[in-house]
């Protein structure tokens, strides 16, 4: 047991108290660590917003989510008419559901452009990949977060988005079946849905989420914040230790954050209060019709959040199965020949092709449609391990890195923008040319992302006061 401090001679009560907390809890050492003397480099941008941004809308929807749930009723009889009850007689209740729906999406912006910060500044490299892959796990909560929770209005794009995706499930060979008809706990999506759902959504998934963030955090703590340059602040120090470019998270960054809120909040309300369905884009139409499991809607699609990822899917078609072994194929052939590769690397690379393509051809496209779903999500965690370039950040690559970036972000937007869409053959065209360049961006970065002239990266960070 540590020894007891006591407090100095003529100490205030309030400094008596902390001394006698301190005594029993590290709150001032807590205090110290992770605020009042955690250095962060001087020179964040607004990029470095969206991290307390997630965690403002991670409070934002537990809070608003505790309201919800003492009106809401997880019954497939009563589910649809307990929100309407709180969106028309619950004093309040508009709000507390509108922040809830806008949440959501909202949770999705900030997260989207949170990840991409950590793309184009190499934040998710030595050694800091825990905290990238901690944040690739908080992302599939989240999106497990918003599925389960999309059921639960039991309108008719609940019903049959949970449908879509819970069908999916049975795609997967051999077990399939079995494995759809656990998750729905029924033959068809139904009561049993609506309460497993639930409970997945209120309790299961926002612990694992809140534990997440918590790691996320911790791991950021350990080995200090990138930047912009993608300078270790870290590597010099003045002769008390403290980091030449660092400068204490409270008040700077504290005072620098409440500003980044208030520009959120002011979004964030004026969505509320002006545009809560956002055009049918966060709160979608059908879903103001009950769920009716005899009549399926004409579209379904999924809230934009999950548009890029099912663009993915219905792109999956037997031609571009077709395309995927080609590809596979030359990959390999590639590799074997081109790519220097010797002796065991060698055979094993084109028998591991061989029988990679033997596999597109034995399952169907379906299948194979959901493990690139899966896989887009799933190659973000190999990140680390695939971006071999000598420098962390964007300002000091080659610039036709930058532009290599921007294309990433267009497919992306427009893979996202045709998953709202009905299908059309172009637009199956071009998502499927989007899937490519998604999986090749990231398959082939250990190639490219070496490629091109690199400027030299500064001793210190860059950072111009004003
Ligand atoms: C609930 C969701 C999340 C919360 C609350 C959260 C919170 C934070 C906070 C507060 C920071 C420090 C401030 C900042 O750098 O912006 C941070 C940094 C970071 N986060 Fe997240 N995060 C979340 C999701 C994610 C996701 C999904 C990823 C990636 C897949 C991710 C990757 C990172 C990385 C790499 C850093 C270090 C950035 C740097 O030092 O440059 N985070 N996060």
């Amino acid at each position: 047991m540590a020894e007891f401090k006591e407090a100095p001679a003529g100490a205030s009560a309030a400094q008596k108290l902390m001394t006698w907390v301190d005594n029993r809890f590290p709150a001032t050492k807590l205090y110290k660590e992770h605020m009042s003397e955690y250095y962060a480099p001087k020179n964040f941008n607004f990029w470095y917003f969206f991290g307390s941004l997630a965690a403002l809308v991670l409070v934002i929807q537990i809070v608003t989510g505790i309201f919800l749930v003492m009106h809401y009723k997880p019954d497939a009889g009563l589910a649809f008419a307990s929100v309407e009850y709180i969106m028309r007689d619950v004093p309040w209740g508009w709000l507390v559901r509108y922040m809830h729906s806008t949440g959501a999406s909202a949770f999705f912006i900030v997260v989207y452009l949170h990840m991409f910060r950590g793309m184009i500044y190499g934040s998710y490299r030595k050694p800091r990949e825990l905290i990238w892959i901690f944040g690739c796990l908080i992302f599939l909560c989240l999106m497990a977060e918003a599925f389960f929770g999309y059921l639960l209005p039991w309108g008719q794009m609940s019903y049959w988005g949970a449908q879509v995706i819970v069908n999916l499930f049975a795609a997967v060979p051999f077990i399939g079946p079995d494995l759809a008809l656990l998750i729905r706990g029924d033959y068809v999506v139904g009561d049993a849905t609506l309460n497993r759902f639930f409970s997945f959504h209120v309790i299961a998934v926002p612990l694992v989420l809140v534990g997440l963030v918590a790691a996320h955090i911790m791991a950021l703590h350990e080995v200090g914040s990138n930047n912009p340059d993608g300078v270790e602040i870290k590597a010099k120090k003045d002769a008390n230790g403290i980091p030449l470019d660092g400068i204490p998270f409270h008040p700077y960054y504290t005072i620098h954050d409440i500003f980044g809120v208030s520009v959120f909040l002011l979004v964030f309300s004026a969505i509320i209060f002006f545009a809560p369905e956002l055009g049918g884009y966060f709160l979608e139409y059908n879903n103001f019709i009950p769920a009716d499991p005899m009549k399926t809607p004409a579209h379904i699609a999924p809230v934009w959040y999950f548009t890029p990822y099912y663009s993915m899917l219905r792109a999956t078609t037997d031609p571009m199965v077709n395309v995927i072994a080609v590809l596979v194929g030359l990959g390999a052939l590639g590799a074997a020949f081109l790519g220097g590769l010797k002796g065991m690397a060698k055979w094993g690379t084109l028998a591991a092709a061989v029988v990679g393509i033997a596999l597109l051809k034995t399952f169907d496209a379906k299948f194979w449609g959901v493990v690139v779903m899966g896989g887009a999500v799933v190659i973000l965690f190999f990140l680390p391990w695939l971006d071999h370039s000598p420098v962390k950040s964007i300002r000091y690559r080659p610039t036709w890195h930058k532009y290599l970036y921007g294309v990433f972000v267009v497919f992306f937007v427009v893979l996202g923008y045709l998953g709202i869409k009905p299908p059309s053959d172009v637009g199956t065209l071009v998502s499927q040319a989007g899937t490519i360049f998604y999986f090749g961006f990231f398959l082939l970065m250990p190639w490219w992302s070496r490629i091109g002239e690199f400027k030299p990266v500064p001793d210190r960070v860059t950072f111009q006061p004003h």
